[in-house]
């Protein structure tokens, strides 16, 4: 038998998923209310969403290819639990050549890494393999790349930022099958996802796209223009947008200040310095890296080098290393050479 006291806990959580409940429905309830015209903007959003479709499985098609000239081998070595990520003994290989050989790859959270290498030496490559999984990236991670512009649809700039939530519309889906079933197991379950949905400020969708949009320079009307309107610099800034909207576990950017001018930015910069998750950023931009990052990835001959602090760090710390390696050089030459005098006296 039930205790009086159990019996009160699941009435009272009975009571605050019934709440939840009709707060949430009656939401949705009034989101089709406020659109006289629900089904028309329903059929009108399934266009411009295979229009989206359309163009973004040419580009799909060229990284399948470049999927498959690549080859990736290492193990995990971190826990498969863990937010810290360590992949050992890694090598990546492209169209037959080796962009890492044998090393070790150590993304840890809470650290924004600076990926730097030369022009052609695998940085992109290696983005991609660790963004396709083809690194063996614990599945609880998620992710996401910016490494070229949002393709041109016909979706308007706010509505292409918000419909990356993917996460959040599966929720609500969960919920409004689960809200049907009444076995405390379902209930329990429905209270979880609403009090995550609430945590995701669903609600405030547009409002938080809007000002992420707003940092990059978008005005209010250039928001609700089409994707397809814009520049490919333009629709970098979106994609960037829907990158900064989601907020993933590892969020990847691939020189995403190529197209940005400097207000932008200044402010991409701001917002990435207080990034709380993982970041991993390509940048030409020696300010930018100095002012975003905790630590420095080298891709130096076919290896992975980590350096603690920004990008000027780095070079204090390389040329120091170049100066030590040069200094035992010389040394080196100087004992040879009188080891060589030495054999011509006792000759
Ligand atoms: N289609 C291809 N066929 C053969 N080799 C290719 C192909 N595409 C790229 N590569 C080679 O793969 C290597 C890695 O290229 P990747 O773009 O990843 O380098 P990167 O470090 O990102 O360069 P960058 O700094 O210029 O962006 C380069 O040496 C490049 O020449
Ligand atoms: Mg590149």
């Amino acid at each position: 038998m039930p205790s009086d006291a159990k019996k009160k806990k699941d009435a009272a959580k009975k009571e605050a998923v019934k709440q939840l409940h009709n707060k949430h429905s009656k939401a949705g309830k009034n989101n089709k209310l406020s659109n006289e015209n629900g089904v028309k903007q329903d059929e009108e959003n399934h266009l411009v969403i295979e229009e989206i479709d359309e163009a973004a499985k040419l580009l799909q098609q060229i990284e399948i290819d470049n999927a498959k000239a690549r080859s990736v081998a290492g193990s995990l070595g971190s826990h498969p639990k863990s937010m810290d990520v360590k992949v050992n003994q890694l090598t990546v290989t492209f169209h037959g050549r080796e962009i890492v050989t044998d090393t070790t790859l150590e993304l840890n959270r809470g650290r924004r890494y600076g990926f730097i290498g030369l022009n052609g030496s695998g940085k992109s490559t290696l983005m991609q393999a660790i963004y396709n999984r083809e690194v063996p990236i614990p599945e609880h991670i998620d992710m996401f790349l910016v490494s070229r512009e949002m393709p041109a649809s016909g979706l308007s700039a706010l509505k292409a930022v918000t419909e990356v939530d993917e996460m959040r519309k599966n929720l609500e889906k969960q919920a409004e099958e689960l809200a049907s079933c009444s076995d405390d197991e379902s209930q329990e379950k429905l209270m979880d996802i609403y009090e995550r949905l609430e945590e995701m400020e669903a609600d405030l969708a547009e409002v938080k796209a809007a000002a992420i949009l707003h940092g990059l320079g978008f005005t209010r009307q250039m928001m609700l223009k089409k994707c397809k309107d814009f520049s490919g610099g333009w629709r970098m800034r979106i994609a960037l947008a829907r990158a900064l909207y989601l907020k993933p576990s590892l969020l990847l950017l691939d020189e995403p200040t190529n197209h940005l001018d400097l207000d932008a930015c200044v402010w991409l910069e701001g917002e990435l310095a207080k990034y709380k998750r993982t970041l991993l950023i390509v940048s030409h931009s020696q300010d930018f890296m100095n002012n975003v990052c905790t630590n420095i990835i080298h891709l130096f001959q076919k290896n992975l080098v980590y350096y603690g602090g920004n990008y000027d760090t780095f070079i204090r710390t390389r040329i120091e290393l170049l100066e030590n390696q040069m200094k035992r050089y010389n040394w080196e030459q100087n004992q040879l050479q009188h080891m060589k005098v030495h054999l011509f006296i006792i000759k």
